[in-house]
């Protein structure tokens, strides 16, 4: 997890605070639910930068371009008081230019590298991203800093995300098409260690877990970095102020980029126990 910079931000905000959560699509809803559950009091705006998905396939400039652009606009509209980039793909790119261009305080998700070092007995990790993942420096740096004395196998693959999209939006992939996706993230070396850990580093990668383990050809741990997120953002902002008498429901406001909410997103939402949901459109093309 990239940090934000400011700790005193918690003493700053009085009131309920307003936390952006972002991603190219669904996938930042898996972060959205463990921040919610850490700050069940706040108010959150969902945005999904549906119109450019899938973020993985987009050159570099493209996207640092495209999230400044996006999140100007977010800004402005909704002066959050953070924001959680619920992106490996876009974290591990775009954090040092977002932190530059806005003074808002951001927490970007990155792979989950040191956790999976420390948890690692056969020191054969993998690391499950999208393309743009799995080839940025910033991820090969966190390799080298927290997992030099493991091998880690890098799978960038090119379908995941959407097949998670497809699954929530109820078109679910076979069985075959998944595990194919999967199948080289499992690695047995020569003197008879295996994998043992696999890092879920694309935000969507959670929406599909359980699919995961059943076709696992063996039992690795999965790690999913959204709890260490929420502790990041409490760390933050502070614990929950909520009254646990107070039974008002926090808002929340989804925002798609595309040409608006789908029926896949507000029944995901709605799954999520955010039944209060206010859509905004602002379509904003891939230039
Ligand atoms: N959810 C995004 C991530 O964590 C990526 C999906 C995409 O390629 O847009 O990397």
């Amino acid at each position: 997890m990239a940090g934000a910079t400011t700790a005193a931000l918690a003493a700053e905000i009085r009131r309920a605070p307003t936390i952006l959560v972002f991603d190219s699509g669904l996938g930042g809803l898996t972060v959205l639910d463990q921040v919610r559950r850490a700050r069940p009091d706040a108010r959150y705006v969902y945005a999904a930068d549906d119109a450019a998905f899938p973020y993985g396939r987009l050159s570099e400039s493209t996207l640092v371009e495209r999230v400044l652009a996006v999140m100007a606009r977010l800004l402005a509209r909704h002066d959050p008081d953070l924001v959680v980039i619920a992106c490996n793909t876009a974290s591990t790119l775009v954090l040092p230019a977002l932190r530059a261009q806005f003074s808002t305080p951001f927490v970007g998700v990155v792979p989950p590298i040191k956790p999976a070092a420390e948890a690692t007995r056969s020191r054969l990790i993998t690391l499950l991203a999208t393309p743009g993942t799995v080839a940025r420096p910033y991820t090969h740096d966190l390799i080298e800093t927290y997992a030099s004395a493991c091998s880690v196998t890098l799978v960038g693959s090119p379908n995941l995300a959407a097949y998670a999209e497809a699954e929530l939006a109820g078109r679910p992939m076979d069985d075959s098409s998944l595990a194919a996706e999967i199948a080289p993230c499992f690695v047995e070396s020569e003197d008879g260690r295996r994998t043992d850990v696999v890092c879920l580093a694309c935000t969507h990668y959670p929406l599909l877990l359980a699919r995961f383990q059943r076709l696992a050809p063996w039992q690795v741990t999965w790690i999913d970095p959204a709890p260490a997120i929420a502790r990041r953002v409490t760390q933050l902002l502070g614990p929950s102020r909520r009254d646990p008498r107070d039974d008002v429901p926090p808002g929340l406001t989804a925002f798609t980029s595309g040409i608006g909410i789908t029926a896949s997103l507000r029944r995901s939402l709605d799954a999520r126990g955010v039944g209060d949901v206010a859509v905004e459109s602002m379509p904003l093309a891939l230039q």
